[in-house]
C-alpha cells in the first residue's frame, strides 16, 4: 500500500495503514512560490481520530516490552531510508514551504542525525540507585530502582517551517522511550511530513505505533488536544495556538516551543564586521521565517552609525527569488503573512522609522527590509514578523538594551556581540531567555543542546536528551532487603 491515491491525493496513516479518510474530504496544499496546488492530504474524522488513539494505545503497550536495542534497530532504519529519500522530500519540502532545495536537504540529513543521535541517547541513558542510610534515620535495608518509564500515547504537532525536522524531533525521542505517537502535521507541511511517515513505514515499525492524522488544526486540532487517550503533547508553532492549546489540554505534560522576538545586542566594543554578518544571516535566513530568527537590533548609539551601513551592505548580498535557485530571501508562506509583515512596516514608518533597504513587496514576496531608528511605540518593536525585516532600536547603554530585551513577551534567544567577555557573561545572566549566544547567532543547533522558551516563547525542555526525559517519567522500585 502507498501513501497515494493518485498524481497528488496523500493517505493519512492509521494502524500500519495508508487510507482515504470516510469524510471523502481534502485539504488542498498550495505552495507558497507556485501559487498553485501541490496536493490535498485528507481530512480525517473525530472517528478516525478516536481509532489512531486507540491503535496506538494497543501498540504502546508491548512497544513499552520491546528492547531498546529492537527499538534502534527500526529507528536507525527510518534514517536511512530517509537519507535514501532525501532528494524526494527535499523536492516536496521545497514546492509545499517554499524552502530553498540546498536547505531542505540539509534539514532532511539533519533529521537522520537526529534520529541516530536519539537512538544512541537513549541507549546510554541509565536509572539510578539510592541506598536508604542516606537520610536521617533510614537503613541500608532499602534500596530504590529508579528508572523511567514512557508516558504513553504522545501527541506531536508541528510547524509549517520546519516540516520534517521539527516533526521527527518529536516522534524519534517518544518512540525510543517507549511510546506510541500520533502526529498532526502543519497543513502546509503536512506532505512533507507524509513522506517521513513513509519513510518509517518502510522501517516496518509495528503497526498502530505512528499515527499521521491530517486536517486543518482549526477544525481537528481541538479534538486531538482534548482527547482523553493523550498522555502528552509535544507542541511547536505559534504563541497564540500554544497559549490556546495550554488552556485546552488537562492534567497532562505539554512541552511548547513558540514564537520568539530574539534581540541582537551590539555592545560599543563589538566588532562590528563580524557581528554584521552574524546579525543578517541570523535574520534574514529562510526569509526571516525562524523561530529563532534575529528579530530585532539593540546597538549603542555610539557605534549605531558605523553598524547600520555594515548591515545594509550584507543585505545587499542577498539572493531574492525561488527557493528553486536557493534564494536566501523567499516569498512568504502565504498572503496573509505577507499582509502582517507588510503592516508592520507600514506602522513604523507611519511612525517616523527610517527605511535603510527594502520596504518593496511582490504578492507575498517581501524584500529585505532594514528599518533605523525604531522606538517602543512602533509594533515592530516588539511583535514577531516571521518574515525578512530587521528594526534597529538605538540605545544608550547595556541597561537599556537588557530592559528592552526582558520587556518582551518573548523569551526564547539573544545574542550579545562584544569583546569584553565579562560584560558578556553579566549581560548573559539577566536576559530572561532560554538560551543567550555570545558572539553568534541565535539558533537551535546543534541539537542536542538544550532548546528552552521561557515567557511567551514556551514552557519545557527540548533537544535530544532533554525531549526524551521530557516523554517518560522517573519510577522507583524499592528493594526492602532482609535481614
Ligand atoms: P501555528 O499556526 O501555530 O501552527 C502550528 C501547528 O499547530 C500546525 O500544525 C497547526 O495546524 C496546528 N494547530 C492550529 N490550530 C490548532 C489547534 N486548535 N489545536 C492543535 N493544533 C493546532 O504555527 P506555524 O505558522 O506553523 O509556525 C510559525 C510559528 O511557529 C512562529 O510563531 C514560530 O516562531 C513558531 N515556531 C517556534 C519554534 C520553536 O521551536 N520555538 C519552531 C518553529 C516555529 P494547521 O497548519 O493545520 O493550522
Ligand atoms: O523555527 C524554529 C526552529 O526551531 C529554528 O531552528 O535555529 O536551526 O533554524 P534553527
Amino acid at each position: 500500500m502507498t501513501a497515494k491515491s493518485n498524481a497528488s491525493t496523500y493517505k493519512f496513516f492509521i494502524n500500519g495503514e495508508w487510507r482515504e479518510s470516510k469524510s471523502g474530504q481534502t485539504v488542498d496544499i498550495v505552495s507558497p512560490y507556485l501559487r498553485t496546488s501541490v496536493g490535498q492530504v485528507q481530512a480525517i474524522t473525530q472517528e478516525e481520530v478516536d481509532e489512531a488513539i486507540k491503535s496506538a494505545q494497543v501498540a504502546q503497550k508491548e512497544w513499552a516490552q520491546t528492547s531498546l536495542q529492537d527499538r534502534a534497530s527500526y529507528l536507525y532504519k527510518w534514517a536511512d531510508n530517509l537519507l535514501d529519500m532525501q532528494e524526494v522530500i527535499a523536492e516536496i519540502i521545497m514546492k509545499e514551504v517554499g524552502k530553498g532545495f540546498q536547505d531542505a536537504k540539509k534539514e532532511v540529513v539533519r533529521t537522520a542525525d537526529f534520529i541516530r543521535y536519539s537512538i544512541e541517547e537513549a541507549l546510554h541513558m541509565h536509572g539510578e540507585s539510592m541506598m536508604g542510610d542516606s537520610f536521617p534515620g533510614g537503613s541500608k535495608s532499602k534500596l530504590a530502582i529508579v528508572s523511567r518509564v514512557p508516558l504513553g500515547v504522545i501527541l506531536a504537532i508541528s510547524p509549517f517551517n520546519y516540516p520534517v525536522n521539527l516533526a521527527a524531533a518529536k516522534l524519534a525521542p517518544a518512540l525510543m522511550a517507549g511510546n506510541a505517537v500520533v502526529f498532526k502535521p502543519a497543513t502546509n507541511g503536512a506532505i512533507s511530513g507524509t513522506k517521513m511517515v513513509e519513510a518509517l513505514a518502510k522501517a516496518e515499525l509495528p503497526k498502530g505505533l505512528i499515527s499521521l492524522v491530517t486536517g486543518r488544526g482549526s477544525v481537528i486540532g481541538d479534538y486531538l488536544v482534548e482527547h482523553k487517550g493523550i498522555n502528552m503533547i509535544s507542541f511547536t508553532g505559534g504563541t497564540k495556538t500554544g497559549t490556546h492549546i495550554a488552556n485546552k489540554a488537562t492534567k497532562i505534560p505539554l512541552v511548547l516551543e513558540l514564537g520568539g522576538k530574539d534581540p541582537a545586542i551590539v555592545r560599543e566594543d563589538a566588532d562590528l564586521q563580524d557581528a554584521a554578518k552574524h546579525i543578517i544571516s541570523g535574520a534574514f535566513s529562510y526569509s526571516g521565517q525562524r523561530c529563532t530568527a534575529i528579530k530585532r537590533v539593540l546597538v549603542n548609539e555610539k557605534v549605531a552609525d558605523e553598524l547600520v551601513p555594515l548591515l545594509k551592505a550584507e543585505i545587499e548580498k542577498l539572493s531574492v527569488g525561488s527557493p528553486e535557485k536557493d534564494s536566501v530571501i523567499v516569498p512568504l508562506i502565504d498572503d496573509k503573512s505577507a499582509d502582517f509583515v507588510q503592516g508592520l512596516v507600514d506602522d513604523a514608518v507611519d511612525k517616523g522609522a527610517t527605511v535603510v533597504l527594502g520596504n518593496k513587496r511582490e504578492d507575498n514576496l517581501i524584500y529585505p527590509t532594514l528599518l533605523d531608528h525604531v522606538t517602543g511605540d512602533m509594533q515592530v518593536a516588539w511583535e514577531e514578523p516571521f518574515g525578512p525585516i530587521l528594526p534597529i532600536i538605538r540605545v544608550s547603554s547595556d541597561e537599556e538594551a537588557i530592559d528592552i530585551t526582558n520587556e518582551s513577551e518573548f523569551g526564547l534567544q539573544a545574542s550579545v556581540f562584544t569583546k569584553d567577555i565579562n560584560k558578556a557573561f553579566n549581560l548573559a545572566n539577566v536576559i530572561d531567555a532560554g538560551s543567550v549566544q555570545i558572539n553568534g547567532r541565535t539558533e537551535r543547533g546543534p541539537d542536542h543542546f538544550p532548546f528552552i522558551g521561557v515567557k511567551g516563547s514556551g514552557m519545557g525542555v527540548q533537544g535530544v536528551r532533554k525531549s526524551i526525559e521530557s516523554m517518560t517519567r522517573e519510577k522507583v522500585t524499592v528493594l526492602n532487603i532482609g535481614e
